[in-house]
């Protein structure tokens, strides 16, 4: 059964609430850009590619109700820092807009090249998964984070249908727990194999040999080749290499920001530490206690074995290398 996380209704926008999964499939009707711009700061929609295209079909519902194009890319953009796919769709339909080409053709485009990033993305990664691989992953990379199949979790996806055994070891994500909400629903509903784990378990897998490959995302990737992501990556990666395992990155050319020469430039989302001391609703910390909720790391290029774009595979991982294939 195909997951998609949002529909594009011609003048509306139908979007997956990610906060109610997976105990209901709930479908929000969006029709103007605040109400777009709010679904992403509270996450109903997340993952740095879903975002790009929801923001796009939001500039296109606030320019054809006649809203300042100024304020709704504004409106916008100002939901949530990190996702470099947030910034290049609202440019990209900026520009359209400026040069007068069709903004709502423009923004199906954007949804289309992103679906089919992620398929040759599955292509070329997939060939990294052997036969009876465990695999390990963080967040949610599937189709609920693009606009269809997905990077990370697409290349896995990819790897099952040629036929290839894999097993999954999920990090359930703290603290909103894409992994064990949203990941394992996508792994279940395809049928692959999968165990979800508590983030502070990966190391002492890795440690009994029964991790082979680790493959995450990506919000922004600068142009020497680090890359922010999830918190609890960058972990993730220094594990990796402590233990040899390979560390993939995958991600589509539209994440990456050469404007960026490193990771120290990229804004880091903080959310309120209330996300930190609640579970869906339940206290699990004191009330008064101060909490610090980071949403994203940077990992640098050394820790990473290559990143799989849809125009090939950067290794090892360094400025030259990133400009030749982006180029
Ligand atoms: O806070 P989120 O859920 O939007 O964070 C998502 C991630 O970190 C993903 O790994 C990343 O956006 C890549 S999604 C294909």
């Amino acid at each position: 059964m195909e997951v998609k996380a949002f529909y594009w209704m011609g003048d509306h926008l139908l979007l997956l609430d990610q906060r109610q999964l997976p105990e209901k499939e709930l479908w929000l009707e969006l029709r103007d850009h605040r109400e777009v711009a709010e679904a992403i700061r509270n996450m109903a929609v997340r993952g740095a590619p879903a975002i790009g295209c929801v923001a796009a079909y939001g500039f296109v519902m606030g320019i054809s109700k006649g809203s300042d194009p100024e304020e709704v890319y504004i409106t916008l953009s100002q939901t949530r820092p990190t996702a470099r796919n947030l910034f290049w769709a609202l440019d990209r339909m900026m520009e359209a807009l400026k040069t007068g080409r069709d903004i709502e053709e423009e923004a199906r485009k954007i949804e289309q090249e992103d679906l089919e990033a992620n398929r040759r993305m599955g292509d070329l990664g997939s060939k990294l998964i052997h036969d009876g691989a465990r695999v390990l992953t963080h967040c949610n990379t599937g189709a609920l984070a693009t606009a269809g199949w997905g990077t990370a979790l697409g290349v896995i996806r990819t790897a099952h249908l040629k036929g290839k055994k894999v097993h999954v070891w999920v990090d359930e994500t703290r603290p909103y727990l894409q992994g064990a909400r949203l990941t394992a629903w996508e792994l279940f509903k395809e049928g692959i194999m999968h165990t979800v784990i508590t983030d502070n378990s990966a190391g002492y897998l890795m440690s009994r040999g029964l991790v082979d490959v680790i493959i995450v995302g990506a919000d922004r990737i600068t142009a020497n080749g680090e890359v922010a992501n999830k918190i609890g990556t960058y972990s993730l990666a220094v594990l990796a290499k402590y233990h040899g395992i390979p560390f993939y990155v995958c991600a589509p050319s539209t994440t990456f920001d050469l404007s960026i020469a490193s990771g120290k430039e990229i804004p880091i989302e903080e959310r309120s530490g209330s996300e930190v001391k609640e579970i869906g609703g339940f206290k699990i910390a004191p009330e008064n206690s101060p909490a610090l909720y980071l949403s994203f790391d940077v990992t640098p290029a050394e820790l990473i074995t290559g990143i799989i774009t849809e125009r090939g595979i950067i290794s090892p991982v360094n400025k030259e290398n990133v400009k030749k294939c982006l180029s």
